[in-house]
């Protein structure tokens, strides 16, 4: 997986833990994101979706997403390509199942679903070619005038204090360890929090857009036309709505 933790079961216990952490509330910053996508997501597909319309989240790892949506009577499911995740979520009972996104997309699933949604901590967390094929992945699952919904940090409102916080956030999901360190990069090109092996090559990474790279971005993204973007009531992330045509 380029640009993300290679190790399968690493990036399975790191997220556990901060599927916990957000769980426990020991992070008011993520917290505060957790609840805003949820009500960002719980909107959208109220207004998007009608009954019987099947929605998908992409990269639904721990299911923190598709779980609380699920409770909540929505008709959801979710993919990853990390298996230790299906199996945790199905132990749950919900409906997971293995697909990457990053490669062809089964005919089975092609057109099957009205809505299909990506997380803020999961689409910036590639690199852009990466990011690209979870795109056009989205677009291929979505039957016509389907709508993806994707949520994005922005880097304009995004204060030093919530630096920080994120910053510890990281270091306690991830826990570094032989000389590897979490820390905040802001190189003018891009922006974000980034965990570094002691020679400093980059591990992974959690980055955020300006309001142009972000325009820019959406503007690349061919058969979907953005429908409606919302800053969301923590203030460092959009919720996006766009529309395949
Ligand atoms: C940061 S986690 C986010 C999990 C979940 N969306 C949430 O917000 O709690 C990103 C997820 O994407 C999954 N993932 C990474 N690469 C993937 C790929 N190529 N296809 C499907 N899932 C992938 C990872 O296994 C991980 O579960």
């Amino acid at each position: 997986m380029p640009g993300y933790i290679s190790n399968e079961k690493k990036t399975f216990e790191a997220l556990m833990r901060s599927d916990n952490i957000l769980k426990h509330g020991l992070s008011l910053m993520m917290d505060a994101l957790e609840q805003d996508e949820i009500d960002f997501w719980a909107g959208a597909i109220k207004r998007y979706a009608e009954r019987g319309d099947k929605v998908v989240e992409m990269g639904c790892g721990s299911g923190r997403i598709v779980k609380l949506l699920a409770r909540a009577g929505f008709h959801i499911c979710g993919f990853d390509n990390d298996r230790l995740f299906i199996g945790y979520c199905k132990k749950q009972n919900l409906d997971v199942f293995y697909l990457d996104a990053i490669k062809a997309v089964p005919k089975n699933q092609m057109g099957r679903y009205k809505i299909a949604g990506i997380t803020s901590n999961t689409l910036l967390n590639f690199p852009k070619k990466a990011r690209n094929k979870w795109i056009s992945c989205a677009h291929s699952l979505l039957r016509d005038k389907g709508i993806l919904l994707v949520t994005v940090y922005s880097d304009t409102r995004f204060s030093r204090h919530t630096i920080d916080e994120r910053v510890k956030f990281y270091r306690n999901v991830l826990a570094p360890s032989n000389g590897a360190h979490v820390e905040f990069f802001d190189n003018k090109k891009r922006a974000g929090i980034h965990l570094c092996n002691k020679k400093g090559k980059e591990l992974w990474f959690s980055e955020w857009l300006s309001k142009n790279e972000l325009q820019r971005e959406i503007n690349s993204w061919t058969g979907l036309k953005l429908v409606s973007a919302k800053l969301l009531k923590c203030g460092f992330a959009w919720g996006l709505a766009l529309k395949k045509i």
